[in-house]
């Protein structure tokens, strides 16, 4: 592992290693794996680009059985008055009558969950809970419960794991946060 990095024009340096995020992610699974054992099916539905690499880690730790499935969130600009619309891409399947457990790399503001649950509502899913590999309390500005936290942060920006700066360092498998120099 290499611990400075650079991505583009910032720096980064190692905060959370790969050993650590293993040990989040099973705490994680461990309390879903409790809190879900006698729901009937529920769907895993990761939010693309963001969750893949989690999703991947945290399905591995799951023993009941579940499906899985990827959504994208799109925005486009709608006519002028309604500014800008947001639209979910990827869902086939029908969730009518189903339990969603939404998969997200992080939550910051909630302005991303909040649309995301919006628009799941209007597909009468059974139940949606909401599972994110970070959380950002101090920069979050919703109500909505954030029912599965693997770890909190501070407002620092991160990348690796999935998440990324400008489209870069998805695939790092440690997470790295910005430093000067
Ligand atoms: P929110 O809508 O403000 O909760 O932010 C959601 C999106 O912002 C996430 O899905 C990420 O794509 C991005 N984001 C927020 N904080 C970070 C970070 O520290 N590193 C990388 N992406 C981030
Ligand atoms: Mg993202």
């Amino acid at each position: 592992m290499k611990n400075k990095i650079r991505v583009k024009d910032l720096n980064f340096e190692v905060m959370i290693t790969a050993a650590e995020l293993d040990k989040a992610v099973s705490e994680v699974a461990q309390k879903i794996n409790q809190e879900y054992a006698n729901v009937e099916e529920p769907i895993f539905l990761g939010v693309l680009n963001g969750s893949f690499m989690f999703m991947s880690d945290l399905m591995k730790k799951i023993d009941f059985e579940s499906e899985l499935s990827f959504v994208k969130v799109a925005s486009y600009e709608g006519t002028e008055s309604v500014g800008e619309v947001k639209t979910l891409i990827g869902l086939n399947d029908s969730i009518k009558g189903r339990h969603i457990i939404i998969v997200e790399d992080i939550v910051d503001s909630g302005n991303s969950i909040e649309h995301l649950t919006q628009m799941l509502a209007e597909l009468e899913p059974a139940s949606v809970k909401i599972c994110t590999l970070f959380f950002k309390p101090n920069a979050y500005q919703k109500q909505i419960p954030i029912d599965y936290v693997a770890l909190e942060i501070g407002n620092e920006f991160i990348v690796g794991y999935g998440l990324d700066y400008d489209q870069l360092g998805r695939n790092l498998k440690d997470i790295y946060v910005v430093c000067n120099e």
